[in-house]
């Protein structure tokens, strides 16, 4: 099957039907665009795990608070279309605003919990905008198993809950976080630094691989310490530095680990350019 470009709901309707009758396992893959391999990795995933591979990509203004962020997010539409159609990803779906949020669109996600920190503590909306965007490509191509990265760890873990919550039957995918030689996690809005910059957040992930499992008995005196190093080394702003259980999102308070994984959580900022990373803690 040749890769096919929907540019709107119909022409992804008319992609999809076909597949549908033909009772093919359908993957999902969402995306803003800007593709690194990354995505990529959720593309190969995707790839191997269904029959017909969708990828979308769509800059969702209702997860930005910050015109100015979303004014400025990466775009390279037509790189994108030939790198994924190179991977021969079956479906491309690269909707218009208009296609998602007609102008009487008025039905949100609202969360009770899990956005309230993080990344969702000083972003009002933030998830409520990816779990709405998230929702309506699940209603609109329906499939099987859906693949999220890691690197979002916050978000996967809100879409997880979704899919529970709202008993759909969608097996939600999981893909570890893609680095670059120097441990920096790949980004679209790597894209948006300087060569300075760039060595800056290089170091983020290399400082937080030094908080080890043996210290968490002081991991408060740990994360100050670490906090220091971050803005040292030239980080402009820590936004948070978390250690939290992956599979409550609770804060870690000293005592028994027992079967529990922890993770160290960051969001810095490198010049203007806000960067997050999650590291496991525990084997
Ligand atoms: P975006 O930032 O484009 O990321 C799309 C998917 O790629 C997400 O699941 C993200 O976790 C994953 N990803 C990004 N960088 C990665 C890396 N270095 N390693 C592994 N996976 C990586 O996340 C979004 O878009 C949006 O919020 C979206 C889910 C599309 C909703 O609008």
């Amino acid at each position: 099957m040749p890769t096919l470009i929907a540019r709107n709901l119909k022409s992804l309707e008319k992609a999809l039907s076909s597949q549908r009758i033909k009772k093919k396992k359908i993957g999902l893959v969402p995306t803003m665009g800007a593709i690194h391999d990354g995505h990529l990795a959720l593309v190969d995933k995707c790839l191997k795990l269904s029959q017909v591979t969708v990828v979308t990509i769509f800059i969702n203004p209702m997860q930005f608070n910050n015109k100015k962020d979303l004014k400025n997010y990466p775009t390279s539409i037509r790189k994108d279309i030939s790198i994924l159609t190179e991977k021969k990803v079956n479906i491309i779906f690269i909707p218009k605003i208009k296609d998602i949020y007609p102008s009487d669109f008025s039905t949100f996600i609202e969360l009770k919990k899990f956005d309230n920190m993080l990344c969702g503590k000083n972003r009002n909306g933030h998830f409520s905008g990816v779990a709405t965007v998230v929702l309506k490509l699940f209603c609109l191509i329906n499939p099987r198993v859906a693949f999220f990265g890691e690197k979002d760890f916050q978000q996967l873990f809100i879409i997880k809950k979704l899919v529970r919550d709202l008993n759909l039957n969608i097996d939600v995918q999981a893909v570890k976080t893609v680095r670059d030689k120097s441990g920096l996690a790949l980004s679209s809005r790597n894209r948006l630094l300087s060569k300075g910059e760039k060595n800056i957040a290089s170091k983020v992930n290399i400082i937080l691989r030094e908080i080890s499992l043996k210290n968490l008995k002081s991991i408060k005196s740990i994360l100050k310490k670490t906090s220091k190093k971050l803005y040292s080394e030239g980080v402009k702003k820590v936004e948070y530095l978390e250690v939290r259980n992956e599979k409550s999102l609770e804060s870690y308070t000293y005592g028994k680990l027992g079967n529990n994984h922890y993770r160290v959580f960051v969001a810095v900022k490198v010049g203007k350019v806000r960067l997050i990373d999650n590291l496991r803690l525990t084997k």
